[in-house]
């Protein structure tokens, strides 16, 4: 039987509540699909932080390193001064393990409302391959002058031939396996930054070679916001840098009902990937059984099909689409369930 060694990190705020019905789910799913999933917990982020100093250590790192997959809950912490815990965690965790894709799924399932009028679920269904490890990302650039009248910030974008050559080609692999469209779009801003997605463009071109059934297709990241809106049923698959890709994702959780639902794979395909919630730690519903669970729920479905149990990946799928149709909204506080309510759902309708 198949045993997969998973780090568990809830993290702070609502993680740990979400987190505890993801792994509700996947306990069901290994019964059920013949798999064994040995949980590890981790206790990293901001209340350790707080308590002791410290924000993630070498020797977690290392042990992160031998694991299958990481399930993670949320990181950010209202006490802890915005990017200590983000660039201390999450986004080291993400350059240490080398996890260069960002993949976010954007679908509207039947029975949520999406915000977008005369949009319906049939119209919603594409996803993004964010480049997740250079970009505006690095932390490359600094001060000149601090402080004083003169003072000059610069942050620089970092892009890669290796690092963009390596995105590209996962989404076209990626495009050609999910064979629905079979249209990738580069999404970046050539007419502007004409360095950066000047190499993106070339090797995108270039790679496309590669793939005759793939149609290929670029937009502005601006425009592509406005097609993401007007006609969100054109997208298919789209590839962009790290800093396009964080911000079209948000607009994309929100087409698809909200950040109660959103998931999203940080992937080494050769490594150690984690998977979380795209949502955030949300202090304010902290301890209240009010927050949604399915993006959670669907992080843990990604980090099956990502450990090859695509079966059981595919039913965890099913049961939330059977479960959203029974809840008023997807926000938190006003799904008419508790979270662990929706948690019992979703494993109740796995089979
Ligand atoms: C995300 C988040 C992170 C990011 C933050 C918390 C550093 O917004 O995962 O999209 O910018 O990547
Ligand atoms: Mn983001």
């Amino acid at each position: 039987m198949n045993k997969y060694d998973i780090a568990v990190v809830p993290g702070d705020g609502t993680g740990p509540e979400v987190i505890a019905e993801g792994i509700k789910v996947l306990k069901k799913a290994a019964k059920t699909y013949n798999f064994n999933l040995d949980l590890h917990e981790y206790g990293f982020g901001g209340d350790r932080y707080l308590k002791t100093g410290e924000i993630l250590t070498d020797e977690e790192i290392e042990e992160l390193k031998q694991k299958d997959a990481i399930y993670l809950g949320a990181i950010g912490h209202p006490e802890v001064k915005p990017g200590i815990l983000e660039k201390g965690i999450l986004l080291k965790l993400r350059f240490e393990l080398d996890q260069y894709i960002n993949l976010r799924p954007i679908i509207l399932y039947e029975g949520v409302e999406s915000p977008l009028k005369d949009k319906g679920a049939e119209d919603i269904d594409f996803v993004v391959v964010r480049e997740n490890t250079e970009g505006l990302y690095t932390g490359s650039g600094g001060f000149f002058k601090k402080g004083t009248a003169d003072e000059v910030a610069v942050q620089e974008s970092i892009n890669t031939r290796k690092g963009v050559e390596r995105c590209l080609r996962y989404a076209f692999e990626y495009c050609k396996k999910r064979d629905k469209q079979n249209r990738l779009t580069l999404c970046g801003k050539t007419n502007v930054l004409t360095y950066a997605f000047d190499l993106w463009e070339r090797v995108f071109y270039e790679i496309a070679e590669e793939y005759p059934e793939i149609t290929t297709d670029y937009a502005h990241v601006d425009a592509t916001t406005m097609w993401m809106v007007k006609d969100p049923d054109y997208f298919d698959v789209i590839v962009t840098d790290n800093m396009f890709g964080d911000i079209i994702t948000d607009l994309g959780a929100v087409l698809q009902g909200g950040m109660g639902i959103a998931a999203g794979g940080n992937i080494n395909p050769r490594g150690v990937s984690m998977f979380e919630p795209i949502g955030g730690s949300a202090p304010k519903y902290t301890g209240q059984n009010k927050i949604n669970p399915l993006a959670a729920i669907a992080a843990g479905q990604m980090m099956l099909d990502e450990l090859g149990q695509g079966e059981a990946a595919q039913a965890i799928e099913s049961a939330i689409q059977k479960t959203v149709k029974e809840l008023d909204s997807l926000s938190a506080g006003k799904m008419g369930y508790t979270t662990t309510e929706v948690g019992d759902l979703v494993k109740d309708y796995l089979v």
